[in-house]
């Protein structure tokens, strides 16, 4: 139990195939109250994950799910004052949430670029922005922002130059709020995931995926649950001198 009674808010947590599920999950397990946010937010979805948990953690978890489009401000800030006002504190905010395409430079068109920029860069910031004052409040907390190896190798596998840029943005921000909050108390985090079997990796033909695992010293995809895995250590006290950090989870594929 690394998270037990802690308050966690797992942004992109609506994707039962995601690494925002699968980290919900492995924090409920742990015994933290777990809000999912997502744009795609419904209770179907926080039941089917109650239902997964084993007896143990299932007989006290306490999940909820928060519809919320995370590149509204408001939207963020909405969210944020409920969980206060029913469980009085943040302790831990996980931003899973995301969107890729892997469009050639040249032919990305403007409205595309914004999308991926305005969900990856500017929601990560909404919700950043929306729970640091929270967590300032009680003088702790930890963030861990969802990157991408997109950001350290120039794109190259899923994305193209408009997603690796807005991770690396999100890099820029995690690393500004651990220096600036650090003082207060709050840690601040990246996980940079490579090819992890969610959704994202629906488009890529088969041959490419053949090629590209083939390529990862450990010779296959990684899970959902050990991206969450990752969040969990840096969520958890047992990251407590962690800040600032990039914890990569790539099965080794870019080694750096
Ligand atoms: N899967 C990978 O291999 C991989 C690799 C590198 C980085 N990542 C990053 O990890 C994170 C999770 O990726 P995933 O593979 O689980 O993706 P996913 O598509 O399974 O999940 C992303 C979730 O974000 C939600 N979302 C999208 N726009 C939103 C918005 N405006 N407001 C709120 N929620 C919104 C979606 O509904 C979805 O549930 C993303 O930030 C992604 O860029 C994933």
């Amino acid at each position: 139990m690394m998270l037990k009674d802690k308050v966690c808010v797992v942004a992109g947590a609506g994707s039962p195939r995601g690494i925002g599920y699968a980290t919900a999950q492995l924090f409920a397990e742990h015994g933290a109250k777990v809000v999912m946010l997502d744009i795609a937010m419904d209770a179907g979805i926080v039941d089917g994950l109650k239902a997964a948990l084993p007896a143990g953690a299932a007989r006290d978890a306490d999940v909820r799910g928060i519809r919320c489009d995370i590149t509204s401000l408001q939207d963020c800030r909405r969210a944020v004052e409920g969980i206060v006002t029913q469980h009085g504190s943040i302790d831990c905010l996980v931003n899973s949430a995301g969107v890729v395409r892997g469009t050639p430079m040249l032919s990305i068109e403007e409205d595309e670029y914004e999308r991926i920029l305005e969900v990856n860069l500017k929601g990560t910031f909404n919700l950043c922005q929306s729970v640091l004052p929270v967590m300032v409040a009680r003088g702790s907390g930890s963030i861990v922002n969802l990157s991408s190896s997109a950001a350290q190798r120039g794109g190259g596998l899923v994305g193209g130059a408009h997603y690796a840029a807005s991770k690396g943005g999100v890099i820029g921000l995690t690393r500004t709020i651990a220096r600036e909050f650090g003082p207060k108390g709050v840690r601040a985090n990246i996980v940079c995931p490579a090819m992890i079997e969610t959704a994202m990796l629906d488009g890529l033909p088969d041959e490419r995926m053949k090629d590209i695992l083939e390529a990862i010293p450990l010779q296959r995809a990684g899970s959902p649950r050990e991206a969450a895995g990752a969040c969990l250590f840096l969520a958890s006290d047992l990251g407590g001198f962690v800040t600032g950090a990039t914890l990569d989870v790539n099965g080794g594929s870019h080694i750096h």
